[in-house]
């Protein structure tokens, strides 16, 4: 079954050609990094915008790369939410639009459902019953997998998610966007154990995350300190890093150990993180657990993931009318 997905809930548009769900014979992604950077986080108008003009380009190239044409295509797969409204609505318009002239079967993707799929594209799949940590700039959930498409929710941010909070630090210390990759850079300089930042704590003791509290805590420490120099903004970006890392390792392994589950997920924008990857790893080491964690260009926005999790349900014999419409808020799992 060759399936082509596309891919447009935030700032990249994308496009990919999977056989059988697994194999990638193509995964284009073309970023407007570059379009946002000025305004440090993404404008809504302008990724729309930006996404019209480049999204038949983009699935002209996925299916040159792939050395296929529409006709060779047994489907087509489209993030359908959760993301920028305008956004996706110009990926679902041209995934309809192919499977209408092409009478093509359709399914809608759930984007983080994307993200967990991306961990089945490596040689090692994970098996079910696991738990996957979704960080992402939009979301930072935790979710028990525990048969295939099927998701329960164990536990999320209260407030910002955990690349937002990458995203607005780096804002902070005047690094540019995105954040996260240019706080991994500039931490590598600095020592993490330079400046306690506050570990978020829930009254009852769940399993849900916050980073507001660490945010507040690098803006009023900036604001204390005045000008700061290069050595200075390093110890904050790895003081920040290291305590970021330090909640999502903690509050993964304490629920994957209650709930009695050996697998750990781990994707998303902020998984491409290095520090949080050994930082998991070691833990699950540590406690006995697998973890399974996509190779970095897989855990961020791409239209590979979005691809296999729609093969997947197309396979299962999901199909979605021409109504398909975009879903700002659609959740994966209550
Ligand atoms: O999954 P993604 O590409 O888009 C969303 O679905 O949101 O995630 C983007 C987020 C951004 O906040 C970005 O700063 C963060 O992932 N990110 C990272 C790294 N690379 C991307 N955060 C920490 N370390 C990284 N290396
Ligand atoms: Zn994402």
């Amino acid at each position: 079954m060759i399936v082509l997905g596309i891919e447009s809930s935030c700032d990249e548009t994308a496009a990919a050609v999977l056989a059988d769900g697994r194999r990638v014979l193509s995964n284009v992604v073309a970023s407007q990094d570059a379009i946002h950077a000025p305004y440090g986080g993404v404008v809504p108008e302008l990724a729309s915008r930006r996404h019209l003009e480049v999204i038949v380009p983009v699935v002209r190239k996925a299916l040159a790369a792939a050395s296929l044409g529409l006709t060779d295509l047994d489907g087509v797969a489209v993030t359908q939410g959760p993301g920028l409204v305008g956004s996706l609505l110009v990926g679902c318009a041209v995934a309809k639009s192919l499977a209408y002239v092409h009478a093509l079967p359709l399914v809608g993707v759930n984007h983080l459902e994307g993200h967990i799929y991306a961990s089945f594209l490596t040689d090692d799949p994970p098996e079910h019953p696991f738990l996957a940590l979704v960080v992402s700039g939009g979301h930072t959930a935790l979710y028990h997998a525990r048969a295939p498409l099927t998701y329960a929710l164990v536990g999320q941010t209260r407030d910002d998610a955990a690349g937002e909070a990458f995203d607005k630090v780096a804002k902070l210390l005047g690094l540019g966007f995105p954040g996260g990759p240019v706080i991994e850079r500039t931490a590598v300089e600095g020592d993490p154990k330079a400046i306690t930042f506050p570990l978020a704590q829930m009254s009852d003791g769940g399993a849900d995350f916050s980073f507001s509290g660490v945010k507040t805590s690098v803006s009023l420490h900036v604001k204390r300190r005045g000008p700061l120099g290069r050595a200075e903004i390093a110890d904050i970006a790895a003081s920040f890093q290291a305590t970021v890392v330090k909640m999502l390792v903690r509050k993964t392994v304490k629920a994957a150990l209650h709930h009695g589950i050996k697998r750990i997920v781990l994707t998303g924008g902020v998984a491409a993180n290095g520090p949080l990857r050994a930082g998991l790893e070691a833990a699950a080491i540590e406690h006995g657990l697998r973890l399974h964690v996509p190779p970095r260009h897989l855990c961020t926005d791409n239209a590979a993931m979005i691809t296999a999790a729609g093969s997947a349900r197309l396979a299962a014999g999901e199909r979605a009318s021409l109504n398909l419409n975009a879903a700002p808020d659609l959740p994966l799992a209550s």
